[in-house]
């Protein structure tokens, strides 16, 4: 859609400043970032040892209640603030490391920007607000900024437009406007904070449809959205809870609650490490915690009476363990330990939340229901 006219080439501004360490085999890597802000009634910390990773080509969508740290997120990395610690790594510069003024030059040539409430330039028609980032990163001739910024018009819908002042067009119109605008420096990746959240959904439906054509083109899109419609058509999300991001695989296990519980669910989870082969608990034992793998594996063991053991399933990483003995029995009815192989990380979760979600969730009880009933099968492990 965008494509095969007037293309750079993909390779980014290179700052002299680029030190050891400062390089990265993705796209975007954040490291051990913090971001505390300081105010009159105090400091808080907006971001806590936030680590996060995408590579060239994803469609990320980043999700979370208000407040939560995603604007602080996304401004980490368009530069827009800096961390308090850590580093933040876009296509091979530190930004964090960048001055004022290498920063404005590197963000208009690498970074397509859109915003919630579009910011353009009131007294500036359409075309010329397209044509701004060109002039200002001195892209492109002078002549040809012109008709790059109609083609780019051309490819949203907007030509009509084009010397109109964006008062006088409805706020999906300047939305297109903007992504236009973000588009002028053919930049590899787009950033927006909550591109449709001033939009009907008919008209957000059809902005989000742009954001699809440009991964089509290679681009890579981080966005934020309140909208869990939009953010299913994106390859990947991401949760942002009290400025920590959701552990993935906890959000696959739980991919069937909605953002308001697991934020409550991150707050409550307690991580533990098993070394390979140990055991996390054994058949026989009071139920009291449900758990989710969220790295190395685990395998189902059944004890019988004459003191032979079977290994009947072995569980990964995305998956959820302990729910019979928590709904049915009370008592665990295997025993779960590592595979001898790796160490095992757990997400645990302690019963009285559990059996919280279970109650309000309809959808998580239809799915632990499920998951019991097919490891009630005599041939798979009971727990
Ligand atoms: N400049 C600032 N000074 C102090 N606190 C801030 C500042 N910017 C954001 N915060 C606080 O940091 C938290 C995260 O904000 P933000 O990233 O904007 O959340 P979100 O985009 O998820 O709604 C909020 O509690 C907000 O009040
Ligand atoms: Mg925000």
């Amino acid at each position: 859609m965008f494509g095969g006219w007037l293309k750079r080439s993909p390779q980014t501004v290179s700052t002299s400043n680029n030190a050891k360490g400062d390089t990265s085999s993705y796209l975007i890597d954040l490291r051990d970032v913090v971001k505390t802000y300081q105010s009159a009634a105090g400091s808080f910390t907006a971001l806590k040892n936030v680590d996060l990773q995408v590579n060239a080509g994803e469609f990320v969508a980043v999700i979370g209640k208000s407040g939560s740290g995603k604007s602080t997120l996304i401004n980490m990395i368009s530069g827009i603030d800096r961390p308090t610690s850590g580093e933040v790594i876009v296509a091979n510069t530190p930004v964090h490391r960048l001055s004022e003024g290498q920063m404005a030059i590197w963000r208009g040539r690498n970074l397509g920007i859109i915003f919630q409430f579009f910011q353009l330039l009131p007294t500036l028609s359409v075309i010329e607000n397209v044509m701004l980032p060109m002039d200002f990163c001195n892209m492109y001739t002078p002549r040809v900024r012109r008709e790059r910024a109609m083609h780019l018009l051309e490819q949203v819908d907007m030509t009509e437009n084009a010397y109109k002042l964006p008062s006088a067009i409805s706020g999906g119109q300047q939305q297109r406007v903007a992504i236009a605008r973000a588009l002028a420096n053919d930049p590899p990746i787009v950033i927006a904070d909550e591109p449709t959240g001033n939009l009907d959904s008919r008209t957000a439906s059809s902005v989000f449809r742009l954001f699809e054509g440009l991964i089509d083109e290679g681009k890579t899109i981080l966005m934020v959205t309140h909208d869990n419609d939009l953010a299913r058509r994106a390859t990947r999300s991401v949760i942002v809870a009290d400025g920590e991001i959701v552990n993935q695989y906890v959000a696959q296990a739980l991919a069937k609650l909605n953002v308001d519980q697991l934020t409550r669910v991150s707050r409550q989870i307690e991580t533990r490490t098993f070394a390979p082969g140990a055991t996390i608990f054994h058949q026989g034992e009071l139920a009291d915690n449900f758990f989710i793998i969220t790295r190395g594996e685990v395998e189902i063991v059944l004890h019988h009476p004459d003191g032979q053991e079977i290994i009947v399933d072995r569980l990964k990483s995305g998956q959820f363990f302990g729910e019979v003995g928590l709904v049915q029995n009370r008592t665990r009815t295997a025993t779960v330990r590592a595979t001898p192989e790796t160490e095992v990380e757990v997400a645990i979760l302690d019963q009285n939340e559990f059996h919280m979600l279970v109650n309000e969730s309809e959808l998580i009880r239809n799915e632990i229901n499920q998951t019991i009933k097919e490891r009630a099968r005599p041939d798979v492990a009971r727990m």
